[in-house]
């Protein structure tokens, strides 16, 4: 039967009922109507499907898969070959477990250092996160797993994430916020896309219909569903006009006696319900056919192998003075505890229960070794004179330093972007002990590096995944060249970035105020030094550019090796605009590829140019004329556009960028002045630490989530933090989602916050 005659055919209550899944990780089965259930799990970094007990959150133990290396990381290969095997293998383990799709990928904007989640979402830039994300996708999807595209979208900081609000102009959405969407979304074509739990400009994002319908459906052209983040709907009857039609997890019924109200009463057309309804049940169907209609076969031993090329192919060196690396095994000594219990990947819903897991001494058991650090990152003076001694014994010291876990997690925004005070004290006092130091970073973030001077190289790690630590030893060894860039900028101290001064720390709702210029975009134009830039990397052999040809539509130059080895290199387009019309950035990117060269080899290398290339979004994509400039290495062309000059509008702010905006210009752009959501009267939307304040039975609430997370985590563990946290953030709404209460019981807390006892009881009781 086909799917809009399976729908016509249901009970309007059921229909409804199917638009929320059945349990955390699966839609809801209509054995009557011949409707199967299928499965959704995590994520981006690896399969995460929980054995036994569901949460959302990612601590419940999973089954066994592989954990390759974070997002982050991989964006720095560049590479969309290398991506689409991991999304391949991914989607093996997904289908080989019985999963229909994974939630993958996370193209959000990396806007500020601190996100919580930025070792999640591949780069600051749009155009390089849109593209791997849909070459994950594809690649995902070619297996006949579906991939869920999130969190769509304005979803960069975790502070307050279920409830804060991103208020941001429509050219900065377009241009930057949305890019990376549209292109994962026309170009991947992602059987869903999961949408955030934030509001943009005011409106929960599960029922912007802005964003779902007129720009996803209308705009892109978008045919597949739309999922809720785990917990992210608020208002049900407002979701299914918006176009968002699952809402996970499920369990709850949130919402859904309201609609049916809502239906009855002609406030609501149930041709949006069979809208949302037919979408879910297409996906699932084709995900049940593809189940059984494909033989997947996991080889576990082989996606290790994968994992640690996939690391091969990121890894970046930044700095590598008087070619110290690669040196020879034995002159290697290991400092570090991160050598012995490697740091390779975050925490939250993305964290992966590993097959294996490597580390670099297991490769190194000859080398000296010398923790000098514990695992929170502080360290003693013994521990500091053991680890110098160690240096002083080899020819080139190694420190493996990073992030401890507690650092990089989802639903916690950092409150810094230092290093732990052990780890930089380490490398200052390593550095005196041996001027050979080498400093291996495995952190999913930019982080300051005060000490970059004091040591002669630098190599960027991330988190590299279960297999990283292979990689790391063939990197510093020689037998892999390295050949990543990074794909986010460093800048020298925290405050240099443009949003440091309003980003997260005790506002809830996000102002966008700087506007375009996040990452490269504002330290470019404002002339900022940077310690590393985005695209930074370095070689052990080298590379020539020449004969760059510049076409209408079509961009072509030749890459040589021409050092003594064979080498990857990564290849940047940049565009640069005139900067006469419109205020933009000096240089955006527009292309990117990636060759493999022997040495003596050339290669010629070609990039598309379209509208988008040059466009600014200004009521629509237009092109300003003018002279733009093609930027690849060091070659450059012009190249003349024609076009309509767009219309600046009241632009003021960005004249001062220099400095950072004052936030009356940035309301200028923005055309009104926002207010931060305000906290009182409650609502099912208010957060539940705001309303324990003066509501007991929230705070007893609050009280006994606290000792079970204390119980089954540890006081002070990363994720006795995420759910604590998590818990304190969360709208009411959310407690009657966990509670699985079919009733008014977050109406009926918001009502006690707002000193409506009887109303409260009669809501409670309803
Ligand atoms: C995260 C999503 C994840 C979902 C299911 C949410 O908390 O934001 O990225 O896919 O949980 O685990």
């Amino acid at each position: 039967m086909k799917t809009t005659e399976v729908i016509k055919d249901m009970r309007l209550k059921d229909k409804v009922a199917f638009c929320s899944g059945r349990d955390s990780w699966n839609t809801k089965p209509f054995p009557d109507s011949d409707i199967p259930s299928v499965m959704m799990t995590d994520g981006p970094t690896g399969l995460r499907k929980q054995i036994g007990t569901n949460d959302a959150l990612g601590f419940a133990q999973s089954e066994t898969a592989t954990c390759f290396p974070a997002e982050s990381l991989i964006a720095c290969s560049f590479d969309k070959t290398l991506i689409s095997e991991m999304g391949a293998a991914i989607a093996e383990e997904a289908g080989t477990a019985g999963v229909s799709m994974v939630l993958a990928p996370g193209v959000n904007i990396k806007r500020n250092p601190l996100c919580g989640r930025n070792f999640e979402y591949f780069s600051e830039d749009p155009y390089l996160a849109g593209k791997m994300g849909a070459s994950f996708i594809t690649a995902v999807q070619k297996k006949g797993i579906g991939a869920s595209l999130k969190h769509f979208a304005c979803n960069s900081q975790e502070y307050y994430r279920l409830v804060s609000d991103s208020i941001i102009d429509e050219r900065t959405l377009r241009e930057l916020y949305l890019t990376n969407f549209e292109y994962a979304v026309k170009e991947g074509r992602p059987a869903s896309v999961m949408c955030a739990y934030n509001k943009i400009n005011g409106t929960y994002c599960s029922e912007n219909k802005y964003l779902l319908t007129d720009i996803l459906r209308d705009d892109w052209g978008y045919d597949g569903f739309v999922v809720t983040d785990w917990g992210a709907l608020n208002d049900r009857s407002k979701a299914f006009e918006a176009g968002c039609d699952l809402a996970m997890p499920g369990g709850s019924a949130w919402g859904e006696k309201d609609v049916l109200g809502n239906i009855d009463k002609g406030r609501l057309d149930e041709e949006y319900v069979n809208q949302s309804a037919e979408r879910i049940l297409s996906f699932v169907k084709n995900g049940r056919a593809a189940l059984e209609s494909a033989a997947f076969s996991a080889d576990l031993e082989m996606h290790h192998e994968l994992a640690r090329r996939i690391a091969e192919g990121s890894a970046v060196l930044l700095k590598n003075d008087e070619n110290i690396l690669p040196c020879k095994e034995t002159d290697i000594a290991v400092i570090g505890a991160m050598a012995q219990k490697p740091r390779f990947q975050g925490s939250g819903s993305s964290r992966v229960n590993p097959s294996k897991v490597d580390s670099v001494l297991s490769f190194l058991p000859e080398a000296p070794y010398a923790p000098g650090y514990d695992e929170d990152g502080s360290t003693t003076d013994e521990m500091l004179r053991l680890a110098s001694d160690t240096a002083r014994s080899a020819k080139i010291a190694v420190i493996v330093a990073g992030l401890p876990d507690i650092y990089e997690a989802e639903g916690l925004d950092r409150s810094d972007m230092k290093m732990p005070e052990g780890h930089n004290r380490l490398i200052t006092e390593v550095a005196k002990a041996n001027p050979n130091t080498v400093v291996a970073l495995c952190c999913g973030c930019a982080v300051e590096t005060p000490w970059a001077d004091e040591v002669k190289a630098i190599l960027y790690m991330g988190l590299s995944g279960q297999a990283g630590a292979g990689a790391l030893v063939k990197i510093l060894t020689g037998e892999i060249n390295p050949s990543g860039r990074l794909a986010e900028t460093w800048p020298m101290v925290y405050e240099d970035c443009a949003s440091a001064s309003f980003y997260s720390a005790g506002m809830r709702d996000a102002e966008y105020r700087e506007g375009l210029y996040a990452g490269y975009r504002y330290y470019d134009k404002a002339g900022k030094e940077v310690r590393f830039p985005f695209g930074a990397g370095l070689s052990y052999t080298s590379f020539s550019y020449e004969n760059l040809s510049v076409g209408k539509n079509r961009v072509s130059i030749t890459v040589k090796n021409t050092g003594a080895g064979f080498g990857g290199e990564t290849i940047l387009m940049f565009v640069e605009a005139p900067q006469d019309s419109i205020h933009r950035p000096v240089r955006e990117l527009k292309g990117f590829e990636k060759v493999f060269l022997e040495a003596g080899e050339s290669k010629e290398v070609f990039f598309e140019l379209d509208e988008r290339s040059f466009a600014v979004w200004n009521g629509g994509w237009k092109v300003c004329p003018g002279e733009y400039e093609i930027q690849i290495g060091p070659c450059s062309a012009k190249l003349k556009q024609s076009g309509e000059k767009p219309d600046p509008g009241d632009e003021g702010w960005y004249l001062s960028l220099d400095g950072i905006a004052p936030r009356e210009d940035w309301i200028r752009l923005l055309g009104y002045t926002p207010e931060q959501t305000p906290i009182r009267p409650f609502t099912v939307s208010s957060a539940v630490i705001d309303v324990a304040e003066n509501t007991l039975l929230v705070r007893i609430i609050l009280w006994f989530f606290e000792k079970a997370a204390a119980k089954i985590y540890g006081r002070g563990s990363v994720n006795y933090q995420i759910v604590l946290r998590g818990a304190e953030e969360a709208p009411l709404r959310r407690i009657q989602d966990i509670a699985k209460s079919k009733g008014q019981l977050a109406q009926a807390l918001a009502d006690f916050g707002n000193k409506k006892f009887f109303q409260g009881l009669g809501h409670l009781f309803r």
